[in-house]
């Protein structure tokens, strides 16, 4: 190999390699199953109402992908969601959802999380539908 090909090839794949680790990591949050999700939501129902306008211990999840975080009218959001200031997109859920002591230190959804990646994907999915 001359020096030129030897460049064109490192060329090629510092140009290449982005887009693959790209398409490799795409969007993780997208395509799950709603009936998978429906089962892993049975872990949230401790504390939380699927339906409408029902506070348990957490706000109701019904219209939640979409909604702004601390935004259902009365319930008495921990300042640190007051303050968090997101909305909830099937990316910020995804990220939340790991790990929500972490993501909004402070908060009091005492939920280690969903460690499971598919776990995660899966119950936005279903979700998705609660609205
Ligand atoms: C141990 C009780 C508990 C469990 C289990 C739990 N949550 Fe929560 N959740 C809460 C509480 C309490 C809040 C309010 C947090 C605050 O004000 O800091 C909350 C808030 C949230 C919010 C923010 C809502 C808003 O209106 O901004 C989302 C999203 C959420 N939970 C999703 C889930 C999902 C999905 C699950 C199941 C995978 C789950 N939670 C499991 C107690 C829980």
């Amino acid at each position: 190999m001359t020096v030129k090909t030897t460049l064109a090839a490192a060329l090629a794949f510092a140009m290449a390699a982005p887009v693959l680790a790209h398409a490799d990591a795409a969007k993780p949050w997208e395509g799950g199953d709603p009936a998978a999700g429906k089962v892993v939501a049975q872990k949230c129902q401790l504390c939380h109402y699927l339906e409408p306008n029902k506070v348990k211990i957490g706000p109701p999840l019904w219209g939640v992908v979409g909604r702004h975080s601390g935004s259902v009218p009365g319930y008495p959001y921990s300042t640190a969601m007051k303050n968090y200031n997101h909305v909830w997109t099937p990316e910020n859920l995804y990220v939340y959802l790991e790990a929500p002591m972490k993501v909004v230190v402070g908060t009091k959804m005492t939920f280690a999380g969903l460690k499971n990646p598919t776990d995660r994907k899966n119950v936005i999915a279903y979700l998705e539908t609660l609205k």
